[in-house]
């Protein structure tokens, strides 16, 4: 067999990821011979480790936390669009001696909805958290034709600040985008995005009721073996019927990075399938 195109996740901890495991059944479905490693990275060595990778031939890497923010200041020369307003990179290459990033997370979350069967276009989304995950959203959310994004965050501020930065690059998404406070969230909404922390941390968001229509998306960018987050129960309890953890976020972006790396568009479904298989059987 031909000699295996190497690649790796780096991060700090790396233990739990998932990511060689969906890229090997990528490489499996495009008959690719690849190699693929997790890399536990010292906080104060990401560069070094960067740059040893690709010296020693490595075709493409993913970034996970803590360096996202690291990788977007190495890669800026050659930040994509998706990079550049995300404001972090977790895809690197090299082309013609260069590195190159992208983010492949906002666009990685908008494919799986819309695998789901849902169009986004002229509908109303409202995007919970102004951290580096909302931020990573933003870009492809907007590129769905949305009639209207609004960003809210518990430090409403940090929302409006995220927007004002977002509209200096993108003025044309002026009457799309806008930002608030929880206690600003009025009426219903096509799809509501839990990009905050609260998940992790078994916390309930301060929502008003009446959010969900019949046909609204309720979707946690935090995911769980059995899809059910804190998050998700709550709009269930508020009347939503289509609900979605990040599980599918977390595959969709991945085949972004397979894509971007080896020019090769595999079908993710299968392989989210099978994920979630392994992770309900633990
Ligand atoms: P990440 O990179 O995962 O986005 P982050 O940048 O630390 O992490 O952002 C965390 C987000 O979750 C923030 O929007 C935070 O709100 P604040 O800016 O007000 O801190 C939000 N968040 C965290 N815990 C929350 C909670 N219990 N309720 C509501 N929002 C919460």
């Amino acid at each position: 067999m031909n000699t295996p195109l190497n690649f790796a996740v780096m991060g700090n901890p790396i233990k739990h990821s998932y990511s060689p495991r969906l890229h090997a059944l990528f490489a499996k479905q495009a008959g690719l011979n690849i190699h693929y490693e997790k890399i536990l990275v010292p906080l104060d060595g990401f560069e070094i480790a960067v740059k040893t990778f690709f010296e020693q031939g490595g075709k493409g890497l993913n970034i996970t936390v803590p360096f996202k923010l690291q990788a977007y200041e190495l890669a800026k020369a050659n930040l994509s669009p998706r990079a550049r307003l995300a404001g972090s990179v977790n895809t690197l290459w090299m082309k013609s001696g260069h590195l190159h990033g992208c983010n492949t997370d906002g666009i990685g979350m908008v494919n799986d909805i819309q695998r789901q069967g849902i169009s986004l276009e002229n509908k109303k989304i409202l995007l919970l958290g102004a951290g580096g995950a909302a931020r990573g959203v933003i870009l492809p959310l907007l590129e769905t034709g949305c009639r209207q994004l609004l960003i809210v965050n518990r430090t409403a501020t940090k929302a409006s600040e995220l927007v004002q930065q977002c509209l200096t690059d993108l003025p044309q998404y002026a009457g799309v985008l806008s930002a608030g406070g929880f206690e600003q969230i009025q009426g219903q909404w096509d799809l509501v995005i839990n990009a905050t922390s609260s998940s992790l941390q078994q916390n309930a968001l301060p929502l008003p009721t009446g959010l969900f229509t019949n046909n609204s998306l309720a979707y946690d960018m935090v995911y769980t073996p059995e899809n059910d987050t804190p998050f998700l129960q709550q709009a269930r309890q508020d009347g939503a019927t289509l609900t979605s953890d990040g599980l599918g976020m977390l595959v969709y972006q991945g085949a972004e990075s397979f894509f971007i790396w080896n020019q090769v568009r595999i079908n993710p479904a299968p392989v989210l399938e099978a994920l979630r298989q392994e992770l309900l059987a633990g």
